[in-house]
């Protein structure tokens, strides 16, 4: 039983000793049964490289090489324009018309929008009483007459510049990917749909409870 006891005893020892504590700095490399291919020839970026005749390790990219992280082919999609560069009026085929499409964009809408927009969307939001007075009401007849691809223009780019040169509304591309973008714009249309609404939108049996 003593041997057993000892021989425990060496192993412990000897393989701490070997493989060493956690945490113990040590300058050999670890050892490694499986190395698979952690270590392979490589260049660092910027380095030089007796191995290319430009000597640049760093190798330029082929012509016609496009990221498809950034392969925005679909302008409907992405710029809010039809094939032959004219406004959408209609929604991409990529985006779903539907009841969780309207419920993303109102969610987004009051984050980014109301604000300024106030919830109706009649422009008086909560920056009117700081002195923003320009914001306008989606209800007019100019706003009402915008096409999709024109509202969801507005939220890529912002708006048209004043004559002055100002943007009185900034790009909100960086906050709302184009997906999310046309669910705002599907909220506002709801919006102004709603504002537009009289007694005979309302179903018959509901009509009592508004006491109508
Ligand atoms: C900081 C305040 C502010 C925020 C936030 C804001 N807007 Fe605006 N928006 C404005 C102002 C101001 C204008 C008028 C711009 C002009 O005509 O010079 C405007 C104009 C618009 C128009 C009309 C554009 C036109 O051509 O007449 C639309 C549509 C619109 N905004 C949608 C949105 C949507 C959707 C959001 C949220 C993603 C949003 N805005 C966020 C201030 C804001």
């Amino acid at each position: 039983m003593r041997y057993l006891y000892l021989s425990t005893l060496l192993l412990a020892v000897l393989t701490v000793s070997v493989l060493g504590f956690r945490g113990t700095p040590s300058t050999r490399p670890p050892i490694e049964l499986f190395p698979d291919m952690d270590h392979q020839a490589h260049l660092k970026p910027q380095a030089e490289s007796a191995f290319f005749p430009d000597r640049r390790a760093d190798r330029p990219i082929p012509a016609g090489t496009v990221s498809r992280d950034d392969l925005r082919d679909d302008d409907h999609l992405y710029l809010g324009k039809n094939a032959d560069g004219t406004w959408a009026r209609t929604f991409p085929a990529a985006v779903k018309l539907d009841a969780a499409l309207l419920a993303r964009g109102q969610d987004r809408f009051t984050i980014y929008c109301q604000p300024c927009h106030g919830a109706l969307g009649d422009g008086n939001g909560i920056t009117k009483q700081y002195g923003m007075t320009t914001t306008p009401t989606y209800f007019d007849e100019k706003r009402t007459k915008l096409t999709a691809g024109e509202i969801f223009n507005v939220i890529s780019n912002g708006s048209q510049k004043t004559p002055e040169g100002r943007q009185n509304m900034l790009s909100y591309a960086d906050k709302l990917t184009a997906p999310d973008r046309w669910a705002v714009v599907a909220y506002v249309r709801a919006l102004q749909r709603a504002n537009a609404g009289t007694v005979a939108d309302v179903p018959a049996d509901k009509r009592k409870e508004l006491g109508l």
